[in-house]
């Protein structure tokens, strides 16, 4: 297995190891067709083996603090993507491809990493373990219940009937979120601080 820069030939690789590593985690419908670019500086890496993708990470680096990261006093690198196929899970792959991201957002001069993950405790787990501080929380919600959109989404476009909706829930009340909607997740912000 090696870790090398994302090329342009990766692409397809790329999206098929997303997809499969995402099945089993509450992101299993988060499909993408093509690979994100980003204006600003970005580290892309890909892990490889026997030609194909089986990991993968892509930061995107703040030119200056609160761009692309959350914190308004300091530079940070977004952790915008990353998996591991499946087959090649707990292999120290998203650990190796982490820490050579790391690394290259370090020498960039960023000052820490941000990452933004739902509620599967096993991806918990692995960011507690790599280091990361969870810092800030919030409920992402879908509803899609007839007796729901129709008590809670008031459309005003005539003829336009709303039959599932995604919407972000800033308030303080998981009892309510996790009992009220049909899919509801707690997605937590990790951040790391660079030394
Ligand atoms: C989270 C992820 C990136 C970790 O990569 P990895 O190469 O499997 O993990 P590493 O080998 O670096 O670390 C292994 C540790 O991760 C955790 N872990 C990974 N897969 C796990 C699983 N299926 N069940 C439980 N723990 C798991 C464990 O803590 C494990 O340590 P252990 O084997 O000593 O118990 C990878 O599993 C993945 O792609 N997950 C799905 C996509 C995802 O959630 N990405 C995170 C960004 S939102």
């Amino acid at each position: 297995m090696i870790i090398r820069p994302y090329e342009p030939a990766d692409e397809t690789g790329w999206l098929r190891c997303r997809v499969l590593a995402f099945l089993d985690t509450a992101y299993y419908d988060n499909v993408l067709k093509e690979k994100e670019h980003y204006a600003r500086p970005s580290v892309e890496l890909v892990a490889v083996e026997n030609g194909a993708v089986v990991g993968l990470i892509d930061l995107e680096l703040d030119t200056q603090p609160s761009e692309v990261c959350s914190n308004p006093d300091m530079r940070g690198a977004m952790i915008w993507h990353l998996a591991v196929h499946p087959d090649y899970r707990r292999q120290g792959i998203g650990r190796e491809l982490l820490f050579e991201a790391m690394e290259k957002a370090r020498v960039a001069g960023m000052q820490y990493l941000e990452a933004w993950t739902r509620d599967d405790r096993w991806v918990r787990d692995w960011y507690d373990k790599m280091g990361f501080e969870l810092v800030q929380s919030y409920f992402q919600v879908y509803m899609d219940r007839p007796e729901d959109l129709k008590a809670l989404v008031e459309c005003k476009v005539p003829h336009l009937r709303p039959v599932s909706v995604f919407a972000h829930y800033d308030g303080s009340d998981k009892a309510f979120v996790f009992s009220k909607f049909s899919r509801a997740h707690e997605t937590v912000r990790y951040d790391f601080y660079l030394k």
